[in-house]
């Protein structure tokens, strides 16, 4: 089968894509001193320009949102300027870039913390997988500490902030990580949200904190600037809801009367961070399942190949695909796709931490030939 469906163009709200081509986020850990972005960093993604839309690794909205060491941050002058350094590099060469802000709550470490202090999260239920301390050590998971009801409206203006900062730093527009086992998703899942207060209990309520960061977001840079990541059936980091197929489908369809830029689905099939190619060949297909709730741009990722993304777009589950794994090796992945080329394989050793070894230094075609 051919990929010419995607190469056809797609706006996503305010931004204009020419091609169907995305860049995931991808979490790197090579950011420098005091979480600010670096020239290497700026290198890394001007390589990725081509993509469609490239989406910035997960970046922490405040100093108590870091679950990574050596990520990023977006809450300091200098972060902005590190940021804005990366950008101008992407759009002088004809690209665009949101930025995904997160807060990893629970899936933090206290290394990474100010003062020290332990991981928040809604409840105080630990992660089930280990957590990576400031020096890049496995650790068990600490109990986080429940946040109050009255510390939950800083953070929905930290996230304001942030997406305000991310516009300075001049980013197309951003995405809110409610995926993969973050803050928004441990408040959005009964197995990790206990809470007794108006953020807990029903659906509805668990959904309150993500529904007023939206509203923060929109009425602050505008909704035609902002997408939400979402990672249905996902258990990574022991996440789980008693009735996940009621609970996506209701956010999915409140979600859909904010005219976002984009709705972004990870697939359950494939590995919610790539930490493995295992597939999940019984798990429902998140984008036809959710396509007839949502009516906006739909994003589609997790395990596709060139040929499998173009038959979703034709099939119309989805609008646009997000490559994760496959654009760390190949920094000229549309061409790539676009010339039926050979695409490189990945090496999990250097996904994250490190230099420019498996991060600037996969070749394009034409450097290699
Ligand atoms: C090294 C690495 C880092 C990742 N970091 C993030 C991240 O910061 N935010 C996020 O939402 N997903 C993150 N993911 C998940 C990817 O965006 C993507 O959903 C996943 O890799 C599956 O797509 P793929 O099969 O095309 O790789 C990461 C995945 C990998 C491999």
């Amino acid at each position: 089968m051919t990929t010419n469906t995607l190469f056809t163009p797609l706006r996503l709200g305010a931004i204009a894509l020419p091609n169907r081509i995305i860049m995931a986020p991808l979490t790197r850990m090579r950011a420098g001193a005091e979480n600010v972005p670096t020239a290497l960093n700026a290198a890394y993604y001007a390589q990725r320009a081509s993509a469609g839309l490239i989406i910035s690794e997960g970046t922490a909205i405040s100093p108590q949102a870091h679950g990574y060491p050596s990520a990023p941050g977006i809450y300091t002058a200098e972060q902005i300027v590190g940021w804005r350094a990366v950008t101008d590099a992407v759009h002088a060469r004809g690209g665009r870039i949101v930025m995904q802000i997160a807060h990893n709550g629970r899936n933090s470490h206290s290394s990474l913390l100010p003062d020290g202090a332990l991981p928040v999260a809604p409840s105080a239920i630990p992660p089930s997988l280990p957590a990576l301390t400031k020096t890049f050590q496995q650790v068990p998971s600490e109990m986080p500490r429940s946040l109050e009801t009255s510390e939950i409206s800083g953070i929905v203006a930290t996230f304001r902030q942030a997406a305000l900062n991310a516009i300075d730093a001049g980013f197309d527009g951003v995405e809110l990580q409610g995926a993969n086992s973050h803050l928004i998703e441990q408040f959005l899942e009964d197995g990790t949200n206990k809470r007794t207060d108006h953020y807990g209990g029903s659906k509805e309520n668990r959904a309150r904190f993500l529904w007023e960061i939206v509203e923060a977001v929109s009425t602050a840079i505008g909704s035609d600037r902002l997408g939400v990541r979402l990672s249905p059936f996902g258990q990574y980091g022991g996440i789980h809801d008693n009735s996940p197929q009621a609970l996506f489908t209701f956010i999915i369809k409140e979600l859909n009367q904010r005219r976002l830029a984009y709705l972004h689905l990870i697939e359950a099939r494939g590995s919610e961070i790539g930490l493995t190619d295992e597939l999940h060949e019984d798990a429902l297909n998140n984008a036809a399942l959710f396509r007839p709730v949502f009516d906006g741009p739909l994003l589609s990722a997790a395990a596709y190949s060139p040929a499998s993304a173009a038959q979703a777009i034709e099939q119309q589950h989805a609008d646009a695909i997000a490559f994760g794994r496959l654009f760390i090796t190949n920094p000229d992945l549309v061409e790539r796709i676009k010339a039926d080329q050979p695409l490189n394989q990945f090496d999990r050793s250097t996904f994250y931490g490190g230099g420019e070894h498996g991060y600037t230094d996969y070749k394009t075609v034409e450097e290699v030939a």
